[in-house]
């Protein structure tokens, strides 16, 4: 945590000295999620509450849940010394609806989230339980095809690799390094979850919701293998090379309403 929380990836500095910053991450979601003045907002798996601060600037009442409490402090911190308003709440995904109930107009979750889920079904029915009828889901993360595809390749060459679909278990990694900030994790071994577009859909479904939006992508939020190349407008954002954009989408956007 302390390596994300010095980072320049997520510079915190940055939403101090200057009251009206969003995060890249939610300023690219922005024009999607509009204005939240007066809404209930939840944010999943909130980390260190960067995109929840982006999400009270832009009106929202919001509530942050991540299991992590070093994370958690981090994000209270922020939203204190921000001036920024938020609720940050420690709970595992999985009990968020049974704790908060059926409370909020939207259910916010982006980039490197449901991976470490190992179930989209069972998310997707603590989505349904926290939203209020009429209420809505926004869901942005790496695409799953992006990711079965051999990171460690210096060539380049887009290989597949790893599991595309759910498997009970997931799949185990050993990696000091971690995505934002220098230097080295103190627990290397990491379990995350595949889920194929398809059973993130159809879990969606079964939940209830009815989808409004599917967007595939070509530009990610962190430099998932070497060959990426970042984007030259300023922001944390990185997008294959030209000779391969078009063979693999790097991202996707889902979002949803339950009935009123
Ligand atoms: C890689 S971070 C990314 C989050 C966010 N998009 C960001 O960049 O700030 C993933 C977060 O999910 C949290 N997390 C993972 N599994 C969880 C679970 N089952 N319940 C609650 N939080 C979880 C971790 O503690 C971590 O803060």
């Amino acid at each position: 945590m302390p390596l994300h929380a010095s980072s320049a990836e997520y510079a915190l500095e940055r939403y101090l000295a200057d009251p009206g910053h969003l995060s890249d991450v939610v300023a690219a979601d922005a024009p999607h999620l509009g204005d939240l003045t007066g809404l209930d907002v939840v944010h999943l798996q909130c980390h260190i509450g960067t995109d929840t601060v982006s999400l009270a600037r832009l009106g929202g009442r919001v509530t942050g849940v991540d299991f992590s409490p070093a994370a958690l402090a981090v994000a209270r911190d922020l939203s204190a010394r921000s001036a920024t308003p938020a609720t940050f709440v420690e709970s595992d995904v999985e009990g968020a609806d049974a704790l908060l109930g059926p409370s909020f107009d939207l259910v916010y979750t982006s980039v490197g989230a449901i991976t470490w889920l190992p179930s989209i079904a069972r998310w997707a029915q603590v989505v349904a339980g926290l939203l209020r009828p009429g209420g809505r889901l926004y869901l942005r993360d790496a695409h799953p095809m992006l990711l079965t595809v051999d990171e460690t390749r210096a060539d380049g060459e887009l290989v597949i690799t790893h599991p595309y679909f759910e498997r009970a278990g997931g799949q185990r990694w050993s990696d000091t390094a971690t995505y934002a900030g220098d230097g080295e994790v103190a627990s290397p071994d990491t379990i995350d979850f595949p889920h194929g577009l398809g059973e993130t859909v159809q879990a969606v479904l079964d939940a209830g919701l009815q989808l409004t939006r599917l967007h595939e992508g070509d530009t990610l939020d962190w430099c998932f293998a070497p060959w990426m190349e970042r984007l030259d407008d300023g922001t944390q954002r990185w997008r294959l090379p030209a000779d391969r954009r078009d063979l693999v989408p790097t991202e996707f956007t889902l979002e949803a309403v339950l009935p009123g």
